[in-house]
């Protein structure tokens, strides 16, 4: 057939239109992908998603042109891991110059004079001023509004590729919105927060501008760990008798820098954007710090909004001094204020070091520490017995808050200080949220002192304490007499994560230990309106509501229940692989060592634990009694994961083609379901190529590395699928 001039352009616009119908698609079936695979948390049913990716299989086929090898349907099961690849950034990454004093400050504002070199030797340029957040600087790239990439800072010149876990951060935009440009350019964003008065006629006018989503965009910003999240993660992980994390930027960087993005998301952070690159032939980077600010928080961008433009530097000092103390309330720690000309065309005239741009300065708060009296040293017993000490002290104001108390660590921390009653110590808010003990000031001790004795008995109980093994705690080997245990395993079991057993507290816990209503935690579900009666200041409405909730914690989901059982290293998200491999308290129960190995997630730590925690009788006892009094013991019906033989353990497979019985996916899940593995490309680790329809090059890379081949009926028979 002779193609005429106008067919051709017809065919064009056609791929052209597949194409960005291909590129939609593609993303879309990434994004689910990665809620499916990485988060375990779908956002569309399985047959939403097949219609998706369906979809793009038949374009593809259709337009085998615009196959390319990252697409979703040449790579099988995208496997969670993160490698964290170097990237180089486009723009390095520079750090700031530190105003440790106001006359720092002071003497910045001369260089600027000097660089600039202006007449007037008592400017008042405009600043902006924006909190110092405590995270740990990130580089995020967008391609035509969508994000591609992101990267930790590294050495400035190559950070590392993290783009799998920062998209687990819900204040993240996948996707920015298109922002309103000037016919000359001009980003019009200055106007939405700068001037109220003219607001409207500036809102008519971007109304009727071209929306436009600019081609590529560099943000800088910082990821943070919010105070909330923190101090709920440092909780559960001493529950746990895990290391806790100093202070919210280890936690964070530690997050960030997980393996399994899974991990990072159930940390919750958060992000702070404070700098954007726009590069785009038609469109103006802005002209000020100030709408860079707005143009980040235009496109969807999280801004921290204490951020204030103010003019001179005393404005800047006030700015300084009215966060000073307030910086605490925050849900994020800041360690100082960043002051940035506002003007852009003076950062080009005075241009950056070698490490840090001359046009801004970061003003560090003075560290937080202070000298008071150790009164006494007390020793408070956990869940799991380990006996921890805290210093009590002289009420001193540390960080914005008065501290009474201060942690000692443990014994081995106590005769490294050489720590001792009347001392004078210097405490500090280790990232200004726990307060800790950091040295004494042997000059001031009194001449009487004696060095202190670590005690022997528990606290609470008397009986022994012991080290156990390698470990540095001391504990309370009483497990199911010491009261101190008993009440913090009760609290434990009323957790949100646990029984989730609302209106009973701390104190109304202790008062029930002590009033022997509740010894073990099945008591809960045994008490009644009388017994809750005896307690004091209980009423009735209060008994009825606490029963309620009682009675509703009976349903709890399995998980929970694991969970709330308090086995050491058995945390909510171990609990909920554990329920979801084995349905029942009874199969895990009676799972084996290796069985509990298998689970990914699941060490030999955590499987010891759980043996040992049902090999013994009280345990196996309090289980009975639970199951007794109704609470539920399995998976519901409906959500219970089958499980099969482990047939497969051990295999790796890749599909690829089409084929007939079973959708991908579906064929992956059978995989996994059988304890093996599914990947994406064919190597020396591969051990059965399943082959459908169009199957494409990894046959002939399969036949070359002698990997068995299989056709669907094999494959459907190696599954025991008829
Ligand atoms: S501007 C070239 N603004 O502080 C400009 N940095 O000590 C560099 N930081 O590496 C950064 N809050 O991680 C800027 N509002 C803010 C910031 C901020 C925190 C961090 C950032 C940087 C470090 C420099």
């Amino acid at each position: 057939m002779v193609e005429t001039a106008g067919s051709q352009s017809s065919h064009a616009s056609q791929i052209e239109g597949a194409r960005l119908r291909i590129e939609q698609l593609r993303k879309e079936v990434e994004h689910h992908r990665f809620c499916y695979y990485a988060l375990d948390a779908p956002e569309l049913s399985d047959a939403d998603f097949d219609i998706l990716y369906r979809e793009l299989e038949s374009l593809e086929q259709q337009f085998p042109e615009l196959i390319v090898p990252e697409s979703p349907t040449q790579r099988v099961g995208a496997a969670p891991s993160t490698e964290f690849t170097p990237v180089r950034h486009r723009i390095p990454m520079l750090s700031l110059a530190n105003a440790m004093s106001k006359d720092d400050l002071l003497e910045w504002q001369e260089r600027l004079v000097r660089g600039l070199e202006i007449e007037d030797k008592e400017p008042t340029f405009d600043f902006v001023c924006e909190h110092k957040i405590d995270g740990l600087s990130i580089a995020l790239t967008y391609e035509n509004g969508v994000f591609v990439r992101g990267a930790t800072r590294g050495n400035g010149e190559v950070g590392e590729d993290v783009t799998l876990n920062l998209k687990t951060i819900k204040s993240l935009p996948q996707k920015l919105k298109p922002v309103a440009v000037l016919p000359d350019g001009t980003l019009a964003v200055s106007s939405s927060s700068s001037s109220s008065s003219s607001s409207n006629t500036e809102a008519d006018l971007s109304a009727n501008l071209e929306r436009r989503m600019p081609a590529l965009i560099e943000v800088r910003g910082e990821v943070y760990m919010p105070v909330s999240s923190f101090t709920s993660l440092n909780n559960a992980l001493r529950e746990e008798n895990e290391a806790v994390f100093a202070n919210p930027r280890n936690a964070a960087s530690g997050s960030l820098r997980q393996k399994d993005p899974r991990k990072t998301a159930a940390r919750k952070l958060s992000l702070w954007t404070y700098f954007i690159y726009v590069i785009d032939e038609q469109i103006k980077q802005p002209k000020s710090q100030a709408d860079n600010l707005n143009l980040l928080a235009a496109l969807g961008l999280p801004v921290e909004p204490s951020r204030q433009k103010v003019n001179g530097l005393d404005k800047v000092r006030d700015f300084v001094d009215h966060w000073s103390d307030l910086r605490h309330d925050l849900d994020y720690q800041t360690d100082g204020v960043v002051i940035k000309l506002d003007d852009r065309k003076l950062w080009d005239r005075l241009g950056n070091t070698s490490h840090s741009p001359r046009w801004a300065i970061a003003f560090k708060y003075p560290p937080e520490e202070a000298e008071t009296k150790l009164e006494d040293i007390c020793f408070e017993v956990g869940r799991t017995g380990a006996v921890t000490p805290t210093a009590w002290l002289a009420p001193v104001t540390l960080a914005g808050t008065t501290v009474k108390r201060a942690t000692l660590h443990n014994a081995d921390q106590i005769a490294r200080l050489d720590v001792r009653l009347g001392d004078t110590v210097v405490v500090r808010k280790a990232g200004e949220i726990i307060p800790e003990v950091v040295c004494v000031k042997f000059d001031k001790r009194p001449a009487d002192s004696a060095p202190f004795v670590y005690p022997t008995e528990c606290p609470a109980c008397g009986s022994a304490l012991a080290r156990v093994g390698e470990e540095v705690v001391f504990r309370c080997l009483n497990v199911h007499g010491c009261p101190a245990q008993k009440v913090r395993r009760m609290i434990h079991w009323v957790g949100k994560e646990a029984m989730n057993i609302d209106g009973v507290g701390e104190m109304l816990i202790e008062q029930m230990v002590k009033a022997h209503l509740v010894e073990k935690q099945s008591d809960f579900y045994r008490l009644t309106e009388e017994s809750l009666l005896t307690l004091e200041r209980m009423g009735k409405k209060s008994a009825m509501n606490i029963l309620a909730a009682v009675e509703s914690s009976k349903q709890r989901p399995l998980a929970a229940l694991v969970f709330a059982l308090g086995i050491r290293h058995v945390g909510a998200s171990v609990a909920e692989l554990l329920a979801d491999r084995f349905n029942s308290m009874d199969a895990i129960a009676k799972a084996t060592l290796e069985e509990m190995c298998a689970i990914e997630g699941v060490g030999t730590v955590i499987a010891e634990n759980v043996i040992e925690f049902f090999a013994q009788e009280e345990n196996r006892a309090l289980i009975f009694e639970l199951a007794e009094l109704g609470v539920k013991m399995e998976v519901d019906q409906d959500k219970q994961a089958i499980v099969l033989p482990q047939s497969l353990a051990g295999k790796t497979f890749v599909v690829t083609g089409t084929l007939e019985k079973l959708e991908r996916l579906e064929a992956e899940k059978a995989i996994k379901a059988r304890g093996g593995k599914a990947t994406s490309s064919v190597s020396k680790k591969t051990d059965y190529l399943v082959v459908g329809a169009n199957p494409g090059s990894k046959v002939e890379k399969a036949q070359e590395l002698g990997i068995k081949i299989l056709d669907e009926s094999e494959f459907l028979e190696l599954l025991e699928m008829p």
